[in-house]
């Protein structure tokens, strides 16, 4: 695993004249990922749905950083008219996106729905994220070679998303499975959305951070480690291993996406699932299926209510 941080995969890359949009750019991943950018001079919009832990990140990063130039967006990705709100605040803030990094997420959480009736994980892990982007084409359009960063895990293994019952009406909820959907969706979209905007110069990929010690598991009952053992498969099992060495911390695990955001290594290439600032070529085979990326595509359109 990399110990490469955050702030290390940025020395000596130059963002000034560059918008990056982080969502949960107020806690763990997304908020190292924003003091990365901005120490390389981006501006970064921090959007997150807690208005005071927003401002605490922005005063952190204005002491880590002077003269960052940072702006705070309220979004709850659990609400599509909310989605909707912040989409049109951002895109008044920057009207080019170079980098929107589509970081925020909930795991593992008991069943509860958003509040247009998705089931949580899914709504705020995939559809939330899936409305926000399409609300942001014009402007990701309009920065030459934009790129989308989108959080997935390797829980992607737990769970192929299942189009015929995505909100669990039929089926006992399962958290787990429904993680490792919502987080395979994010491959799926990954995928769909590459296809379709690579020709306008906008790149997109997909980041496993590694096991990182952040606020994610705050769900988590200490059962529910022991349980989580029946649902990896042998391929995933590394993240079943006690904390310890394999761990790492948010500005290390913060590497990825931010290599995914900037590196020079990545241009011309889309469509990736990436760990350890690389390239990975095991991802489940149902996540980069591209019927399954396009069928999901219509899904998500209709549930967002609206066509791209
Ligand atoms: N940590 C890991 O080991 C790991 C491993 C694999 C993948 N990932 C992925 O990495 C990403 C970042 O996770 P993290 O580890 O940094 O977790 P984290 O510290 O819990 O941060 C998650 C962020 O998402 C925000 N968020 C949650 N629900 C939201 C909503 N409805 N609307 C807007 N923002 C919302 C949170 O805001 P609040 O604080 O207000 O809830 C927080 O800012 C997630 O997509 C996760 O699936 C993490």
């Amino acid at each position: 695993m990399t110990r490469t941080t955050a702030l290390e995969v940025v020395d000596g890359i130059d963002l000034h004249g560059k918008t990056c949009v982080i969502t949960g750019a107020s806690s763990g991943l997304g908020r190292e990922s924003a003091l990365a950018l901005a120490a390389a001079g981006a501006r970064v919009v921090l959007a997150a749905r807690d208005a005071k832990a927003l401002a605490a990140t922005q005063q952190w990063i204005g002491a880590e950083v002077p003269g960052a130039r940072t702006t705070a967006v309220v979004l709850d990705l659990a609400s599509l008219a909310d989605v909707r709100l912040a989409a049109a605040a951002i895109a008044d803030i920057a009207p080019r996106i170079h980098v929107l990094m589509n970081n925020a997420g909930v795991m593992f959480t008991p069943f509860s729905k958003t509040a247009d009736d998705f089931e949580i994980q899914f709504g705020t892990n995939h559809l939330g994220h899936f409305e926000l982007t399409r609300l942001l084409i014009p402007q990701l359009s309009a920065a030459a070679g934009a790129r989308v960063v989108i959080l997935s895990s390797d829980g992607h293994y737990m769970s192929d998303v299942d189009l015929s019952d995505i909100h669990w009406h039929e089926r006992e909820y399962d958290k787990f499975h429904a993680y490792g959907a919502s987080k395979t969706a994010n491959i799926l979209h990954m995928v769909e959305l590459d296809r379709r905007l690579r020709d306008r110069g906008v790149r997109t990929y997909a980041v496993h951070p590694g096991m990182v010690a952040t606020s994610l598991g705050r769900h988590m009952t200490p059962e529910d480690i022991t349980t989580l053992r029946g649902y990896l498969p042998r391929r995933a099992k590394r993240i079943d291993q006690p904390a310890g060495p394999k761990v790492a911390t948010p500005d290390q695990g913060a590497a990825t996406q931010v290599w995914a955001a900037v590196s020079p290594e990545l241009a011309d290439v889309g469509s990736v699932y990436l760990s350890n600032c690389g390239i990975r070529r095991d991802t489940a085979p149902y996540a980069v299926d591209e019927e399954h990326a396009a069928a999901l595509w219509g899904v998500s359109e209709k549930l967002c209510g609206g066509e791209s």
